[in-house]
């Protein structure tokens, strides 16, 4: 296993380590049921849950149903049906081309202003956490302060997760704390039912960027950055896949491999498995789409994340940074640095 691997790797054991063991341990089995959860590893099986199992979105500890449950409702991810539908086609638009061409000049000042020569040890998190808030205020027409509202969803995110992960210690308190970060971050936007669009921009592009770089320094993958920074930046979320399990349930009976999934059931879909980022050239032909969901599940920021991956990368790329130092994040809910300091090795003074 390469460096960039073994330190990757773990970041993410760090981040949530009976869940993730569990999961490393039964890797091989394509689909296993412990009770009524579903564990589903494998591509195939990943692929099939995503595009033809119906799903119910707003069951209890899917991402839907603690979405609903802890604000109200009106959720992107726990919307059904037409309703879902049209918000998905009006966020299609913030989301495409356009959106991320309007946004680029942003993104690009925001980096100048947080990496400058890279001559001493610079921070990516504080640089990455101003640009998934400046993301999220643009697209939710917020007028709060980029860092303050990238703050307020990765706090919200975080006390969601913690309220409905498995976890060695019972955690008295925590549906409370939870909704009350959700609070705190609906108060900063226009629309409250946009908090779940805040909370999926700010924590994956927090979780995403600074380990994919990370990887990039260590692996001195400089000169490809140089040559095809989005076919780097694919491969790199591939590799990192930033939101690792997708917790779902079954709408109804289905079959998945020969394996029966019954009404009710509680799907852990493994997106980090589906993407095989445990490898590093995948043989499955989905592996680099798998860390966003497949089909009608499929994330609707996917190029904008690219984008924003490979924008970082082309700007980091003249320096050829090393990693100088990189710390996990004790309690983010996806696996993230807490910071993560780069140098540059083509300066003079290197
Ligand atoms: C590395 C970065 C990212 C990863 C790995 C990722 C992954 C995912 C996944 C797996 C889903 C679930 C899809 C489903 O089951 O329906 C999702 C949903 C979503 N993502 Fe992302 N995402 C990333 C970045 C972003 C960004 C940057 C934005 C916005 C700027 C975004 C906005 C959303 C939204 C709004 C949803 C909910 C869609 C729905 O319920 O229909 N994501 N994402």
């Amino acid at each position: 296993m390469t460096a960039a691997r073994r330190a990757d790797r773990a970041v993410y054991l760090f981040s949530h380590p009976l869940l993730f063991a569990l999961l490393g341990a039964t890797r091989h089995r394509p689909v296993l049921r412990l009770g009524r959860t579903v564990l589903v590893h494998h591509p195939d099986a990943y692929r099939e849950v995503l595009t033809r199992v119906p799903l119910d979105r707003t069951a209890e500890r899917t991402t839907g149903g603690t979405a609903a449950a802890l604000t109200g409702g009106g959720l992107l991810f726990d919307q059904q049906g037409d309703e879902h539908r049209s918000a998905r086609g009006e966020l299609a638009r913030l989301l495409g081309p356009a959106g991320v061409a309007a946004l680029r000049p942003e993104w690009q000042r925001i980096l100048d202003r947080y990496l400058g020569g890279l001559e001493a040890p610079v921070d990516l998190v504080p640089a990455v956490r101003e640009l998934a808030g400046a993301t999220a205020a643009a697209l939710t027409g917020s007028a709060a302060d980029p860092v303050r509202l990238a703050l307020a969803a990765e706090r919200a995110a975080a006390a969601t997760a913690r309220a409905h992960l498995p976890a060695l210690l019972p955690r008295p308190g925590g549906e409370r704390r939870a909704r009350a970060a959700a609070l705190r971050l609906s108060r900063l936007l226009p629309d409250p039912r946009d908090a779940m669009l805040a909370t999926a921009a700010v924590n994956t592009t927090l979780a995403a960027l600074p380990r994919a770089a990370a990887w990039c320094a260590r692996e001195r993958l400089w000169d490809r950055a140089r040559a095809d920074a989005p076919g780097l930046a694919a491969e790199l979320l591939r590799r990192t896949a930033a939101s690792p399990v997708l917790p779902r349930a079954a709408a109804a009976d289905a079959t998945v491999l020969g394996h029966r999934i019954r009404r009710g059931d509680r799907l852990l879909l493994v997106a980090r498995h589906a993407a095989e980022a445990q490898h590093d050239a995948p043989a499955h032909p989905y592996a680099t789409r798998a860390p966003f969901g497949l089909g009608p599940h499929s994330c609707p920021g996917a190029a904008l994340a690219r984008a924003q991956l490979a924008l970082l990368l082309t700007t980091l790329a003249p320096h050829r940074p090393r990693a100088v130092r990189t710390v996990p994040h004790p309690t983010s809910a996806l696996p993230s640095y807490r910071s993560c300091l780069l140098r540059s090795t083509a300066g003079p003074s290197y």
